[in-house]
């Protein structure tokens, strides 16, 4: 915890730094001296965003839709929004309930600043995406950290609730697929976790952002569990290849939508109009066939890495079904995953991100690698640790 200044606020200065941005800062100045960094700690794709969604955002600014939308969303947006659930996954979503987002970061701010009173008790995965507790903390509530490993697929189930549940939880949230692990809730897993968290009289927030990457089982959305009580992240980010466009969504229940539509008129506005105009064009067929051919990408990516990584000492007890992650276990290898994050770097130029970010469950037994990377340089960042650790 770090409080730096008597100006900040305590609140502030107790939010944890992200340490996969000082790994990339040390991997930028070993490149500035002319090494080659072997990237395995990047979050988001390395293809750039597919032509026809890129077109869209071009002929956007050309034309001047350069004003604010509504702070809900461009109306077309959310319908093509609903049609994709519509399409892909047989549901009818009605578009009121779809809201346009600054990313799912924002769509996260949203709903937690919608759902939660100080003192009120969230439960989250550990390992997890490590801004959640934070935000949660900003906003004066209590995030309640689950233990989850290779017993649950490193997801929050039905079962693991009786075991945690106290009085005072308003809020459960996973994410599915999961960062750090790519692990994926399957459908009727969902189901339960969901009637067990509305039997409690909590809700339910899915984070849905890896949707579309999954390489097994079928790809589903927790919002066929019901129409109330579930939340559901989604973003234009990581299956679309557009992070810089900073866009996401949520699909809340009927009745929160008003007060989310306030709550955002009063955070942000709206989201950035130009990205609004260009993702139209992230559902249109060739845009999906592009998707396609890079999610077979990310598959034989992770069907090279992850037997690479067995063979040289680190174990992957789950097989990942989704994302672009692998969270491997290193204690046959080191102690402080830290350690051996800052080595790797130092000594062979190989950046991964430790267990460390992403929360207190045995962090220094693992580390996470990315790849967001081509499998040739999967390949020569493999070779380089096996050569270091000799
Ligand atoms: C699980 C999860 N949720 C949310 C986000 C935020 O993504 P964005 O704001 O780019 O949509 C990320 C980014 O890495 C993530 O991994």
């Amino acid at each position: 915890v770090n409080q730096q200044s008597p100006v900040i606020s305590k609140r502030a200065g107790a939010v944890a730094p992200f340490r996969v941005m000082r790994v990339l800062e040390g991997a930028r100045e070993l490149e500035s001296q002319g090494t080659r960094v072997i990237h395995m700690e990047i979050g988001e794709p390395d293809f750039p965003t597919p032509d026809p969604i890129l077109k869209a955002g071009q002929r956007a600014l050309a034309e001047g839709r350069t004003h604010y939308t509504p702070a809900r969303g461009l109306a077309d947006l959310r319908g093509a929004i609903a049609d994709y659930y519509r399409k892909r996954y047989r549901l009818d979503i009605d578009s009121d309930r779809v809201l346009i987002t600054p990313g799912a970061s924002g769509a996260l701010q949203l709903l937690l600043a919608g759902l939660l009173d100080p003192g009120d008790g969230v439960l989250l995965a550990d390992p997890g995406y490590p801004c959640n507790r934070n935000l949660v903390q900003m906003l004066g509530g209590i995030p309640v950290s689950v233990p989850v490993g290779p017993e649950t697929g490193y997801q929050i189930t039905a079962a693991l609730l009786d075991a945690v549940w106290r009085p005072g939880i308003r809020l459960v949230m996973v994410a599915s697929p999961s960062n750090p692990t790519g692990t994926v809730l399957g459908a009727s897993e969902l189901r339960a976790l969901y009637l067990a968290v509305r039997e409690r009289g909590a809700s339910l927030l899915v984070d849905e952002i890896y949707q579309g990457l999954l390489f097994e089982g079928e790809d589903h959305t927790a919002l066929a569990c019901g129409q109330d009580g579930v939340f559901v992240v989604n973003s234009f980010s990581k299956f679309f290849g557009m992070t810089g466009w900073r866009l996401g969504w949520i699909v809340a229940p009927s009745d929160c939508i008003d007060v989310l539509d306030r709550l955002a008129q009063n955070l942000y506005l709206a989201a950035p109009t130009p990205s609004q105009y260009a993702a139209l064009w992230a559902f249109r067929p060739e845009t999906l066939a592009i998707l396609e051919q890079r999610r077979k990408e990310f598959e034989r990516r992770r069907d090279f890495l992850l037997p690479a990584l067995t063979r040289i000492g680190f174990s992957i007890p789950t097989k990942p079904a989704g994302a672009f992650y692998l969270y491997a276990q290193c204690s046959e290898i080191t102690d402080d995953s830290e350690r051996l994050a800052s080595q790797l770097l130092e000594t062979s130029a190989v950046a991964v991100t430790p267990g460390t970010d992403f929360g207190d469950h045995q962090p220094l037994g693992h580390l996470r690698f990315a790849y967001t990377t081509s499998i040739e340089n999967l390949n020569e960042g493999v070779v380089r640790i096996e050569r270091y650790l000799g």
